[in-house]
This record gives C-alpha cells, sequence and structure tokens, in this order.
C-alpha cells in the first residue's frame, strides 16, 4: 500500500446519527443481520413492497452467469406501481410534483393528476402503434412530461431511451439508431440559463436519418417557432391531452426490458445499459426508502439531475413515485436568475431530503457562504451526494452550512450499471467519515480486491468489485452480450468489475477513489487524482481542483493540478508554494504537485465529471482532444488564456 492511502486513512472526523431520527428510523442495523443471514429471502423481502399482478416462482436465476433473472415468473407494471396503487389507497390528492420551471412558472401535480396524464399518453403511445418491447426514445427538458413519458412507456411496456437534453446531434442520431427508436418524444425546447434553448432543431437534424422513427411527438414548452414534417410531427396538446383519460396498466413480466440508457462513454462508442422490471424497481424504490428514510406524509424530496441521466430515473421517476413521494422538480440551473436559487427553492418548498452532486456542492462552496445564509434551510433533515467521490471538506461544508451541522450526509456510490445505490451509510444507523461511502447496502455484496482478484486485508486498496448479483443490475448491453460479458465480467473471474478504484480502512469503510483510469502512477506509487484533489480542496483558500498525471521523465508521471480560488483569494508564487507543501504535508511528500495552474473553471461534462483528458492534454503541452461533450465548450480557452503557472 502506498504512503498516501495510509494518510487519508488518517481522516478521523465521526458523525453519529441524531438520536431521533435513530430511533424512528425506516430501516435500522437490524437489516445487515437478515441480509446477511439470506440474501435473497431479503431481497424477496423488498419486492413485497411492491404489487405484483402475479407473485414470482423463483427469486434469482443465476444459472447462466452472468446473465441474472430475478423474481422469475412474477409480473407486474411499474406505472401501476407508481401511481394507481396510492390512488387506490386514498393518496391521490397528494401533490407528487412541484414543478418549478427556470422562469418561475410553477405547476402543482398530484398523484391524481400524474396518473390520468400518464393514461393519457398510454392511450395516444398505443394509437400511434407503440407495442410492448418497442423502443421510444425521450429528448426533453426537465418538465413534468418527461416523467410522463416515461411512466406512459412502462406502462404499455414499451422501452423507453432517454437521451439527455444536452446533447448534440450525433449523440442523439446514435442513440435513436442504435435501439431503433419508433417515436421520439421531445419538446421545442426548455429554459436554460435565462433564455429558450431549442431541442427540435436537433431532433429534426437526427431523425432525417434513422429510418426507424415513425413518429416525433413535441410538447410545447417555450412557444418558439418549430419547423414541422406533416405526417411525422405530432402535437402533444393535441394527441395526448385530448386523449382517453381511462387506461389499463397490464402486467408485464418481471424480466421486461424497461429501459436503456447510454453511458456517457468518453472514448468508445456508448453502451446502451439494459434495466429490466421487477428486480430494478424493487431495488430503487427499497433504497429510496432506505437510504432518504423517506417519510411519505412529511418528507419533501428534491433530487437536482436530470432525467437523462441514471439519477434521474430512478431517484426522481421510480423510487420516489413507487414510495409515494412528494417531490420537487426543477427545470433550470442553479444560477438562474441569481446564485441563491436552490436555496430559494428549498425555502419555498421545505424541502427535506436534498440530494445532488460533489459538482454541484463545490460550486455553492465557492459562491460563499452569505448566500446559503440567507435563506431558511430549517427543513433539510437528510442530504444526498452522488456521482463522484465528494472530498472531505466539501462533505463537512455539506453537512455544516446547509445541513445546520446536524443532517446526516449520505454518499451513495453506484452507477448507470448498477441501476440502484449499492454503498452508502443508512441515516439512522451509520456513523459517517467525512469523504467515505462506508457499507454497502443490506442485501448488497462488494468487495475490494487486488490485481489478481483476491481480497485485501482492511487497510488495503484496489478495485471494487460486486460478488454477488443485485436485483437491478444491468442484464447486459442492448444488442452486444459480448462487450457486456468483457467490459464487466472478464477482468476478475465470477466478479462484476465496477471500473472504480477503492480502499477499505482499517474499520473496513469503503473510499471510493474514482475510475481506475483516474489513478497516477507516480515513481512506483500508485495515487489517486481524487486523493490529491482532496489535499487541495482542505486548503481554504481552494474552491475546486482537478488533478491529473502528466508523462515525466523521472518519475513516469507526475501530479499536475489545476485551482480554482476560493471567492476574492489572490493567487500569486508564494500561494502555490503554499499549496504544493500542504499537499505533501497532508498525504506525503510523494503526492507534492510538479506544477500547479490556477485556472477560472474546470473542463466538465454535461453530467458534472472534469474531463481530465483535456486537462492532461493541458499539462503535456498537446493539442486539444475532442471537446464536443463539454458543457460549456469555451471554458477551455479561459483555461489556456487564464492560467497562471506555477512550478
Ligand atoms: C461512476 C458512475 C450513480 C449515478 C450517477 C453517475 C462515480 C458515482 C459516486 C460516489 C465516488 C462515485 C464512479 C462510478 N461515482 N457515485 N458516491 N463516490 N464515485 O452514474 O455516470 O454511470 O457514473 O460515477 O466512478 O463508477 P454514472
Amino acid at each position: 500500500m502506498s504512503e498516501t492511502l495510509e494518510n487519508l486513512l488518517q481522516e478521523t472526523r465521526r458523525f453519529e446519527p441524531p438520536g431521533d431520527l435513530a430511533a424512528d428510523a425506516n430501516v435500522k442495523a437490524d437489516a445487515y443481520e437478515q441480509a446477511g443471514a439470506d440474501r435473497l429471502a431479503f431481497w424477496a423481502t423488498q419486492a413485497g413492497r411492491l404489487d405484483w399482478t402475479k407473485q414470482w416462482d423463483q427469486v434469482l436465476d443465476w444459472s447462466n452467469p452472468p446473465f441474472a433473472k430475478w423474481f422469475v415468473g412474477g409480473t407486474l407494471n411499474v406505472a401501476y406501481n407508481c401511481l394507481d396503487r396510492h390512488i387506490e389507497a386514498g393518496r391521490g390528492a397528494k401533490v407528487a410534483i412541484h414543478f418549478e420551471g427556470e422562469p418561475g412558472d410553477r405547476r402543482t401535480i398530484t398523484y391524481s393528476d400524474l396518473h390520468t396524464s400518464v393514461c393519457r399518453a398510454a392511450n395516444a403511445l398505443t394509437a400511434l402503434g407503440i407495442e410492448p418491447g418497442d423502443r421510444v426514445a425521450i429528448y426533453m427538458p426537465m418538465i413534468p412530461e418527461a416523467a410522463v413519458a416515461m411512466l406512459a412507456c412502462a406502462r404499455i411496456g414499451a422501452t423507453h431511451s432517454v437521451v439527455f437534453g444536452g446533447f448534440s446531434v450525433d449523440a442523439l442520431k446514435g442513440r435513436i439508431q442504435d435501439a431503433d427508436a419508433k417515436l421520439v418524444i421531445t419538446a421545442d425546447g426548455g429554459y436554460r440559463r435565462g433564455k429558450p434553448s431549442a431541442l427540435k432543431p436537433t431532433v429534426d437534424e437526427s431523425v432525417a436519418e434513422c429510418p426507424s422513427v415513425e413518429h416525433v411527438l413535441v410538447v410545447r414548452r417555450t412557444g418558439e417557432d418549430v419547423s414541422w414534417t406533416d405526417g411525422r410531427d405530432l402535437w402533444w396538446h393535441e394527441v395526448v391531452e385530448t386523449a382517453d383519460p381511462v387506461h389499463e396498466a397490464q402486467p408485464m413480466d418481471a424480466e421486461h426490458p424497461l429501459f436503456i440508457l447510454y453511458t456517457s462513454g468518453t472514448t468508445a462508442k456508448p453502451k446502451g445499459i439494459l434495466h429490466t422490471t421487477g428486480g430494478y424497481l424493487t431495488q430503487v424504490s427499497y433504497t429510496f426508502n432506505a437510504v432518504f428514510d423517506h417519510k411519505p406524509d412529511t418528507d419533501v424530496y428534491w433530487c437536482t439531475a436530470d432525467i437523462g441521466w441514471v439519477t434521474g430515473h430512478s431517484y426522481i421517476v421510480y423510487g420516489p413515485l413507487s414510495n409515494g413521494a412528494t417531490q420537487v422538480m426543477y427545470e433550470g440551473t442553479p444560477d438562474t436568475p441569481h446564485r441563491g436559487r436552490f436555496w430559494e427553492i428549498v425555502q419555498q418548498y421545505k424541502v427535506s431530503i436534498l440530494y445532488t452532486a460533489p459538482t454541484l456542492i463545490r460550486t455553492m462552496m465557492k459562491w460563499g457562504d452569505d448566500i446559503p445564509a440567507e435563506y431558511d434551510l430549517s427543513s433539510l433533515r437528510i442530504l444526498g451526494s452522488v456521482g463522484e467521490p465528494i472530498n472531505p471538506e466539501a462533505w463537512i461544508w455539506y453537512r455544516q452550512t446547509i445541513g445546520r451541522g446536524e443532517t446526516p450526509v449520505v454518499d451513495t456510490w453506484w452507477q448507470t450499471e448498477t441501476g440502484g445505490i449499492m454503498i452508502s451509510p443508512l441515516p439512522g444507523v451509520t456513523a459517517t467519515k467525512p469523504g467515505s461511502a462506508m457499507r454497502p447496502l443490506p442485501g448488497i455484496v462488494a468487495d475490494v480486491v487486488d490485481d489478481q482478484g483476491n481480497s485485501v486485508p482492511n487497510g488495503g486498496g484496489g478495485y471494487l468489485v460486486l460478488r454477488e448479483p443485485w436485483p437491478s443490475m444491468l442484464r447486459t448491453i442492448w444488442g452486444d452480450d459480448q462487450r457486456f460479458i468483457e467490459t464487466y465480467w472478464s477482468r476478475f473471474s465470477n466478479m462484476y468489475f465496477a471500473g472504480d478504484g477503492a480502499k477499505r480502512d482499517e474499520d473496513g469503510d469503503l473510499w471510493l477513489l474514482g475510475r481506475v483510469d483516474d489513478v497516477m502512477l507516480v515513481s512506483g506509487h500508485n495515487i489517486s487524482t481524487t486523493e490529491v484533489e482532496s489535499a487541495l480542496v482542505s486548503h481554504p483558500k481552494v474552491a475546486e481542483s482537478a488533478v491529473v498525471g502528466a508523462t515525466d521523465p523521472t518519475t513516469g508521471q507526475a501530479i499536475v493540478a489545476f485551482v480554482i480560488l476560493r471567492g476574492a483569494a489572490e493567487g500569486d508564487d508564494a500561494l502555490l508554494g503554499e499549496l504544493r507543501d500542504h499537499v505533501a504535508k497532508t498525504l506525503g511528500p510523494i503526492a507534492k504537485p510538479r506544477q500547479i495552474m490556477l485556472v477560472p473553471e474546470l473542463p466538465k461534462t454535461r453530467s458534472g465529471k472534469i474531463m481530465r483528458r483535456l486537462l492532461r492534454d493541458v499539462a503535456e503541452r498537446r493539442s486539444l482532444g475532442d471537446v464536443t461533450t463539454l458543457q460549456d465548450s469555451t471554458v477551455m480557452d479561459l483555461i489556456q488564456n487564464g492560467m497562471s503557472a506555477g512550478k
């Protein structure tokens, strides 16, 4: 084990669950024992939280690994579980979605309202010839109709493929073609940063080369002019809002394909991750209840992700709605029209559970504490994080500044492929450590292994794997079983390889270190970019950082750090020296960056992941590779022009 690993394990802060929360928690410590004693019986109990039209014969069929079948022989309808059963239980008047548009328009949608919309859409889709198993592409802004479209597909057994509304023509076209989608559901546009942002032109250009597409169904959101192809294009308000509001949900096989979602794929062709019905809903529904300790009568939940990512699928649509939650859905960006927008929304709707990403938390830190201080955040009781490792300092800031120093922070590790949360604290059980996702949830068997696939002892580091199948696991890569086997099941035998580095501390708790491709090899030591970034962010003047390994003639790779300073901090050579020393002191001399560059922004994908590949190009003074997946394509110019380089 490298020196730096030992140093990072020195994080000693611990946060016990609040006593009242622990006493009243949905899930208590015995869940680990139950799942440990009989994992399949545990998952069968969780599946029993749903309404099935036909009971399964077998919990798991793992006779042909890695192809799993969960709840074999069972049937259920996902939309029924998300809507009808709440209405039948007398909760139709409960608010399902408080929608907040970026321009400030609001809609309050009850479970009955949502049910009616979904039934109409299901009838409209059927009238357009969509049958069970057909693929439907959804390319939408963050508006309630996006959820309605997904649920309507689920209701009739069509397999949806949501494509993030920020993606380009090529990305959309490739995804429509790969899935042979028959229908595209879109909008004229949405609102982004204070102005309308069109979607329909991208669809028109994409669909021109997609012969499988028979119709394009268009929601009117911005009211801007759109070009129209008669016979192919249809308005949502003409076709869906006039359709019959009565629709009976059809039972689907537990293994019926629910959706395909393409992973970003920074280099190769995107992978169409396939999720199915019964196991997926079981796990996302259980984890929503367990990890957020969701109380249907009192909680107001808000997940700031976009529906185009798996977080939006599992923890905006299927997890919360299957639990009958009341949630906020926000269309826009966090700084439109001002930087207090998130906290204004929390105050307005009395949000009690907030689920967001480290990149946003660090951005809010950078904007300064006086912004959240202007709002009443006392409704918050659980704070969640997802998407990348959260640095201890960002974790502490989240708990202190947003959570009054009282609310549990749940750092949730999972992937598009895992479908639902896999590793996370339980807010009423776990004494958390800032920066650690802690333990696999009950029913999940994760491990950290070395190159040979042997478990590392406590205190060791290696690769994160999953040793047993789980209900919401991907079933394959759409149309490419071989690639499914090669990508996830070939690195180690009988284990799912997640592609992430991890370490297990002396207590057996897990620390995720990011993608293994982001581990640097400096003079023979493995150092993760995350560790150095966390060390930098723990300096009071640093708001954000990204670290890359650049080729170095003497050390193999050398550490190059890109740093954004907090608020008004001024950067000079003295500060750069101080930062390098700070890293050396925190992690050990081996982790001292060769070079630190102060930059105004960092290059991120639209899902908030830092594009280290581009920073490596800068660090190695190469011309830049492909920048088309950047959220903001001007940021690389900013970095290259505004950089003040230290030694
Ligand atoms: C990758 C999966 C999970 C939904 C959003 C991302 C990283 C995710 C954490 C976390 C450390 C994390 C991993 C993972 N990741 N959550 N809590 N701590 N790393 O889904 O786009 O499929 O990305 O995100 O590297 O493999 P995704």
